[in-house]
Parts: structure tokens; sequence; C-alpha cells
């Protein structure tokens, strides 16, 4: 086994948790692997807080392959995880490994795809020629239009059975990771008991092996965030604050200063 991905199998046997942020740029890849996490997730959430779409919708194989790089270059020790994007994996088993194939060479070392049962094939196919895969399922966002809204998942004793489901038949299938997104809490400390894949919380609870963050609410770059989301920082506040002194200095002829030659 991947010798990195190890240590993640590890930890879960032995309950220690480990942390992932998305990064979808070179620094913000050094400042994640500086500061000691785990895993850096170039996810599609890049269509919304880098790009300022609406939904995850828009985003492309080649950005994402574009994003990878960059970030590949700045994660160090850190574990890359990549989101295949809407359109590039559901059609069939070999296009989501063509597109996962893609990722991999853009330098990721794990590939993420949304989707429960329906996906159980074509993760068994990927992990079976060469691909560590990450699924997804909870709130998955790529289904938003499907949905109307970006609503949390298995609520009821329906849903939660269901997740259950998928998330063991995902990971028999060969996930080594599963997102949980936007689940009871409940539900995601069940599933990451039961499973052999290490689970990755998002609006799922303390009890998950893994938890990761979108990065821009992390640090306080998006104006607002969901509840579950902490911000340890209100960088947005603090950049634009910055920008408007070095406007005020230029107006003022503060900046630059004068020299004597
Ligand atoms: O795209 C993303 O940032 C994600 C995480 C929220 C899990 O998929
Ligand atoms: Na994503």
């Amino acid at each position: 086994m991947h010798k990195k991905i190890s240590r993640w199998v590890k930890d879960k046997q032995q309950g220690r948790k480990r942390a992932l942020v998305t990064a979808y740029d070179y620094p913000m890849a050094r400042f994640a692997a500086a500061a000691g996490m785990h895993g850096v997730l170039v996810g599609d959430s890049l269509g919304m807080v880098v790009c300022g779409d609406q939904d995850t919708l828009n985003v492309t194989l080649e950005q994402m392959c574009y994003h990878t790089r960059m970030v590949q270059r700045g994660a160090g020790d850190c574990l890359v995880f990549a989101d295949l994007p809407f359109g590039s994996y559901e059609k069939s088993p070999e296009q989501a490994w063509e597109s996962a194939g893609a990722l991999l060479r853009a330098g990721a070392d794990v590939i993420k795809l949304e989707g429960g049962a329906e996906m159980t094939a074509t993760v068994a196919f990927c992990a079976e020629r060469g691909i560590n895969i990450c699924a997804h399922i909870g709130l998955t966002p790529q289904r938003v239009r499907q949905w109307g809204s970006f609503q949390r998942q298995g609520t009821s004793d329906a849903g939660a059975q269901r997740l259950q489901h998928e998330a063991t038949a995902l990971s028999a299938a060969g996930a080594r990771f599963v997102v949980l997104e936007a689940v009871p809490d409940a539900v995601a400390a069940r599933i990451s008991r039961e499973i052999e894949a290490v689970t990755i919380g998002i609006g799922a609870g303390p009890d998950t092996d893994a938890q990761v963050l979108v990065v821009h609410d992390l640090l306080g770059l998006e104006a607002e965030s969901p509840p579950f989301a902490r911000r340890y920082l209100e960088a947005g506040q603090q950049m634009q604050n910055a920008l408007a002194h070095y406007v005020e200095d230029v107006g003022n002829g503060q900046f630059p200063p004068r020299r004597p030659h």
C-alpha cells in the first residue's frame, strides 16, 4: 500500500484524528503543509470559492488538473486529493478511469468522486487498476440542480440506512476513503466504526476518522460560511483593510516614499 495511505489506515485503527483542508494553488498548499496538515483536497468547490459560481457544475477536468499541479508543488508530505468534476466520470467506469488518470498525472495521490450505490462498479474498476479512490456521499454538491438546494442528508431512518449501505458498499468496492458531508453525527459515527475505509467528515460531527474544511471558510475568505464550519481567522477583512491602507497611502503620498537619488 502507498506509504502515506498506510499511515491513515493505522491512524484510523488507533483512533488518531487527521485534518484536511482544501487548497487550490501553490501558496495555500505550502501553508497547509507547513502547518502540519495531513491532507489537502483540490476540491471542485473552487468553482464557487475561487471562480464565484453558485455551484460546482462548471468546473472542468482541465481546470482540476491545472489546480492540482499547483497544489502538488506546495503539498510536501500532505496526501493530495483531487475531485473528479461533474461530467468527467459518471457515464462509465472507463470514463472515470481516464479522467482519474489525468488527475494522477497532474500529481494527485487520491481521486475523489461523488455518488453512492450507483458508483460502486466505477470505484471497483478504478481501484483494481491502480487508482486510490475517495468516495463522497451524503450531500453531494454536484447534484444540487436535481435537489434544488444544498440540503442535509440521511436525516430520516430510511435515509440513514441508505447511507450506511452505500458507505459499506463503496468501502467493499475498494474505496480507501469516504467523505461524509452534511449527515447526522450519529450516522457518521456509526459508518466510521463499521467500514474499513477512512471516513472524512464535513458537517458530520466529531466521530469521523478525519475532518475537512473549505479553506476559504476556515480562514474567513468567504463572506458567509455554513454553520458547521469554524472561521479561525477573518483573513478577508484583514486583506481588505491592508488594501484600503495602500489606496490611502497612494492617495496621500505616503507610498512610495521619496528617495534622495
Ligand atoms: O469540493 C470540495 O471542497 C469538497 C469538500 C467540501 C469535501 O468536496
Ligand atoms: Na467537491
